[in-house]
């Protein structure tokens, strides 16, 4: 059954924020949905849906304000997704400060003081990151791994965190955090982040242009056994969605954060993937040019999570490895959205 409820996106312009409003205008629980579509460029706001796109700069905090006081009312649920990512946080730190921490501090203030008013408070759901972990980590990532972000992102994207949890406990918001993989195929031009040759090995060669792999020297190299931690653009979207349907009461006690499921892949299998879904002709286009800095940046994180809890809580994973990933993106590069 549909429920008619108002839901704002921030970043609503970016990869994530476009692939969600389109996803909550075709599933049955929100296809009658208004959504207010916030970001610095105005958002195109999907054809026939009923929605505002805003454009506003959420680093000047007389402008959250306004997103509470549209036409379609007090939002239910707000999707806080706008970000300078991880590259881009790091080459500028006060933008990455400004926009990943002050601007999402101004909406979550913005939604206590407008929220509060009804009846419950607002679902406040936030994309983090699993740059919130650096430095020394075991081998697999559990719930009661203490994030020691090791980048300007991660230590934005953990204040976030310490936030909405703490706006949580007093009643203020109904905070719900997650902490992505890193999110592949993503369509589009590289994004300004260290991981994003991840997507550029399968997104260029499929759309039949080259491609260089900042990790080895060779289809042969070593290097390539390097392993990450990812999730695909559809099974995340599905989880946001997820994350608005949770109960309350089904989240840890003291904690809104969740790691979104995600797989373990190595650049290697990736290529192979690359090759079973676009043949020797798409692997061909991946040069090879060994990036040092890249290589430990991406090797810093960490590439196997406990999935455990997440699952618990109804969140999916993507099954089947990295191939049927590149099988979606190949259908996405044919529709001509790559
Ligand atoms: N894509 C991933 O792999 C990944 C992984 C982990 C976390 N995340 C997080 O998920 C969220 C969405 O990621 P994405 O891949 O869609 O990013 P994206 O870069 O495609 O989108 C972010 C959007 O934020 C907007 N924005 C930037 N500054 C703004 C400002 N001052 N005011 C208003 N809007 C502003 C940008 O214009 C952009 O459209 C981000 O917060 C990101 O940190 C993404």
């Amino acid at each position: 059954m549909s429920e008619q409820r108002t839901i704002l996106i921030t970043g609503a312009g970016g990869f994530l924020g476009r692939l969600l409003a389109e996803t909550l205008l075709k599933d049955p629980q929100t296809i009658d949905a208004r959504l207010v579509l916030v970001d610095i460029v105005a958002p195109k706001a999907p054809q026939g849906a009923n929605a505002i796109a805003v454009k506003a700069d959420l680093t000047d905090p007389s402008q959250a304000d306004g997103l509470f006081q549209t036409s379609y009312g007090v939002p239910d649920i707000v999707y806080c997704l706008h970000g300078i990512m991880s590259r881009g946080a790091e080459d500028n730190f006060d933008l990455g400060l400004k926009v990943n921490f002050d601007a999402v501090r101004s909406v979550l203030e913005s939604a206590r003081r407008f929220g509060t008013n009804t009846s419950q408070p607002l679902k406040f759901i936030f994309a983090s990151s699993l740059a919130v972990y650096g430095g020394s980590l075991p081998n697999v990532v559990t719930p009661d791994t203490i994030a020691t972000p090791q980048g300007a992102y991660g230590a934005e994207k953990l204040m976030c965190e310490i936030l909405i949890n703490e706006y949580t406990r007093r009643g203020f918001v109904d905070g719900r955090i997650l902490r992505l993989p890193t999110i592949v195929v993503r369509p589009g031009p590289p994004a300004a982040a260290t991981s994003s040759f991840l997507s550029g090995i399968i997104r260029e060669p499929l759309k039949g242009v080259p491609t260089t792999c900042p990790i080895g020297n060779s289809l042969s190299s070593p290097e390539l056994d390097l392993a990450v931690w990812i999730a695909s653009p559809e099974t995340t979207i599905q989880n946001f969605l997820n994350a608005a349907r949770i109960p309350s009461s089904s989240f840890m006690l003291h904690s809104r954060v969740v790691c979104l499921p995600g797989i373990t892949v190595t650049v290697r299998e990736e290529l192979e993937a690359l090759e079973k879904v676009g043949g020797k002709e798409a692997l061909r286009l991946v040069e090879f040019q060994d990036d040092e800095t890249n290589r430990r940046i991406v090797s810093s994180w960490p590439a196997r999570f406990d999935n455990g809890y997440a699952l618990s809580l109804g969140f999916l994973v993507d099954e089947g490895g990295m191939a049927p990933i590149v099988e979606r993106f190949k259908k996405v590069v044919a529709a001509g959205l790559a």
